[in-house]
C-alpha cells in the first residue's frame, strides 16, 4: 500500500482576469522525495508555488498537507505547517551577516517563540540551527560575511539556507540555479543533492541536467494544465515534452 501523499493537490485553478495561470491541476508529492515541476515560461509554475503557500488564493480546487486542507490559510500559517519556500528573486537582509539572516529565519520559523526576553537555552537554539544550516549550504566558513558581500551563486545558496533552516518538512525551491554560470549550478546542485532526504522537495527549475540528477519525479506543466508526469527518463522521452519547449523557445 502506498502512504498518503504528503502534498495532495487537487483541480486547482487560479485565472487572473481572462487568463487562466492553473487550469485545473492535481498533483501529488510523495514524503522525502524530491519532485521537479519543470514547463515552459509562463505555464503557471511560480503560481502553484504561490497557491501552496498561502500568497495567492486559487480560484477554485485544494491543497492538502499532511492530510489537512492549506489552502485559505495564511502564508504565515502555511510556514507554521511545515512548508517553507526560496523565490525566483532574491530575499535577503543584505546588510546583515550570513549568520543574523539564517539565526532571524531559524527565530521566526513560527512554530517557537519570537521573544526577546525569551531564556538564553531558547535564544541558542537558532544560533546552533544557523551554523547547522552553513553547513549544509556550504557556507559555514562565510557566516561573518556580509550577505551583500556575497558571490550571486552564493547569495542563492544562502536563500535556501533561510529557507531551510525553519525546518520545514517541504522545501520549495523556485528556480535555485537561475542566472547562475554552470560552476555555480554544479555547486548548487551538489549542495541540493546533499540535503537531509527527511526534507521533502518541490523544486522548479528550468535546466534539466539539474532536474535529471536530482529529480525523483518530474511534472510538466504547460499553459495551466499537467501535460504529463513521471520520471525524469519517462518525460525525457514524451515528445510533447520537447515540442512545449521548443514551440516556447
Ligand atoms: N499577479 C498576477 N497578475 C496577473 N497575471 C499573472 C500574475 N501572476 C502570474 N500571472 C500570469 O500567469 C501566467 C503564469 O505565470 P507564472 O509566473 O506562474 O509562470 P511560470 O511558469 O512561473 O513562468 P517562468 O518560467 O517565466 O517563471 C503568466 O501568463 C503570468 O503573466
Ligand atoms: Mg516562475
Amino acid at each position: 500500500m502506498t502512504p498518503p501523499p504528503l502534498l495532495a493537490i487537487t483541480a486547482l485553478t487560479r485565472t487572473f482576469g481572462a487568463l487562466s495561470a492553473l487550469a485545473g491541476v492535481s498533483l501529488s508529492v510523495m514524503s522525502k522525495t524530491r519532485h521537479a515541476v519543470i514547463g515552459p515560461n509562463g505555464a503557471g509554475k511560480t503560481t502553484l508555488f504561490n497557491v501552496i503557500t498561502g500568497q495567492v488564493p486559487p480560484s477554485a480546487g485544494h491543497v492538502l498537507f499532511e492530510g489537512r486542507l492549506v489552502t485559505g490559510l495564511s502564508p504565515h500559517a502555511v510556514a507554521r505547517r511545515g512548508i517553507s519556500r526560496s523565490f525566483q528573486r532574491t530575499n535577503l537582509f543584505p546588510k546583515l551577516t550570513v549568520l543574523e539572516n539564517l539565526r532571524l529565519a531559524a527565530a521566526a520559523d513560527g512554530r517557537g517563540s519570537w521573544s526577546l526576553f525569551g531564556r538564553v537555552d531558547r535564544l541558542r537554539a537558532p544560533f546552533e540551527r544557523a551554523t547547522e544550516t552553513a553547513e549544509a549550504i556550504g557556507l559555514r566558513d562565510r557566516l561573518p560575511a556580509t550577505a551583500g558581500t556575497l558571490s550571486y551563486g552564493e547569495q542563492r545558496q544562502l536563500e535556501v539556507g533561510v529557507a531551510l533552516a525553519t525546518r520545514p518538512k517541504l522545501l520549495l525551491l523556485d528556480e535555485p540555479t537561475a542566472g547562475m554560470s554552470p560552476e555555480e549550478t554544479q555547486r548548487m546542485t551538489h549542495m541540493l543533492e546533499g540535503l537531509p532526504r527527511e526534507v521533502t522537495l518541490l523544486i522548479i527549475e528550468h535546466d534539466m541536467d539539474v532536474v535529471g540528477s536530482l529529480a525523483d519525479r518530474v511534472t510538466v506543466l504547460h499553459y495551466g494544465e499537467v501535460l504529463t508526469e513521471g520520471t525524469f527518463d519517462h518525460v525525457k522521452r514524451d515528445p510533447r515534452v520537447y515540442e512545449v519547449y521548443l514551440g516556447s523557445a
